[in-house]
């Protein structure tokens, strides 16, 4: 596997794989993999291309007061684990080599970041699609593989392509769990002991609102309140948000007619994790 590390060897790279009439599939990341990562490079992988990963902590996508200086980072074992899933090469750009002294500009896909994650994060996604326009102008890929894990931005950057005619497929993939339900995230090391178990409220009550849909629910302000009163029952738990929105404009609905996201964002201590399940009538 080769680690590359700047902008120049990326290009490079890229147009040896070409020459070879290969497809690049790209696959972003912040780093710390679980197997939720791995699924996603595994996927690049069975689909025949060229697999390359970024792994960069992008400030631009930390508000101030967040996590960015206690992000998890470990380098060496991200390299192994990249390696035994068949990637063949790792961006792993400094700061400066993406932000140089004088950057400017931002993108922005104005109406799917401000609702849900957007609310308590307000610049967030602006760093989340200028990062990865970045990459994709950089690698060029043919193929980019997001998690539904964080659907929100999923949606943001297939917007984001059409907007800006992009000739790159998004794939979208499922939510990888832990064995008790619990979504994989990097920020699931920040969890004491016991609030690694409460975490498990959130996909029980996701379970639960799948269920009501299933036998029949349709009714949005129902399923909100039930996932919101479940969640609230666990005493470590403090609820950011508990949405019900359609699954494409993440506009609020009052029925579950279309594909429908129910989407939650809720603190345990300081790790503050996302979930989400999308149903359908
Ligand atoms: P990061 O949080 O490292 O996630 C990288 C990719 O892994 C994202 O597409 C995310 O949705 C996916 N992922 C994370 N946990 C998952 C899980 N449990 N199941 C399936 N997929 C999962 O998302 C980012 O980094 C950044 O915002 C990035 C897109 C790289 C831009 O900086």
């Amino acid at each position: 596997m080769r680690i590359l590390r700047t902008i120049a060897e990326v290009r490079q790279w890229v147009r040896a794989q070409r020459q070879q009439g290969r497809a690049i599939h790209f696959v972003p990341t912040m780093g710390y993999f679980h197997e939720g990562h791995l699924s996603l490079m595994r996927r690049a992988r069975d689909e025949g291309g060229a697999v390359i990963v970024s792994l960069f902590v992008n400030p631009l996508q930390f508000a101030p007061s967040e996590d960015l200086e206690r992000y998890p980072r470990d380098f060496e074992r991200d390299h192994q684990l990249a390696q035994s899933v068949g990637v063949e090469a790792l961006f792993h750009p400094e700061v400066g080599e993406m932000y140089p002294e004088g950057y400017q500009t931002l993108v922005r896909v104005p109406k799917l970041s401000a609702p849900l994650c957007g609310r308590s994060r307000p610049t967030h996604f602006d760093g989340v699609a200028t990062v990865v326009m970045k990459l994709f102008h950089i690698l060029t890929p043919d193929r980019a593989y997001f998690g539904q894990k964080d659907y929100q931005q999923l949606r943001i950057i297939q917007q984001m392509v059409r907007d800006m005619n992009l000739p790159i497929e998004i794939v979208p993939c499922p939510i990888v769990r832990e064995a008790d339900g619990l979504a994989m995230s990097s920020r699931n090391v920040y969890l004491t002991p016991e609030e690694r178990r409460s975490a498990t409220v959130l996909y029980r009550s996701l379970r639960w609102a799948e269920e009501q849909v299933q036998s029949g629910e349709r009714d949005a302000c129902t399923l909100r309140e039930g996932v919101c009163q479940r969640i609230a029952r666990e005493p470590l738990a403090r609820i950011d948000y508990v949405e019900v929105v359609d699954a494409e404009t993440l506009e609020p609905v009052e029925q579950i007619e279309q594909p429908t996201l129910i989407a939650v964002a809720v603190f345990f201590g300081k790790a503050r994790l996302i979930d989400n399940t999308v149903v359908r009538p």
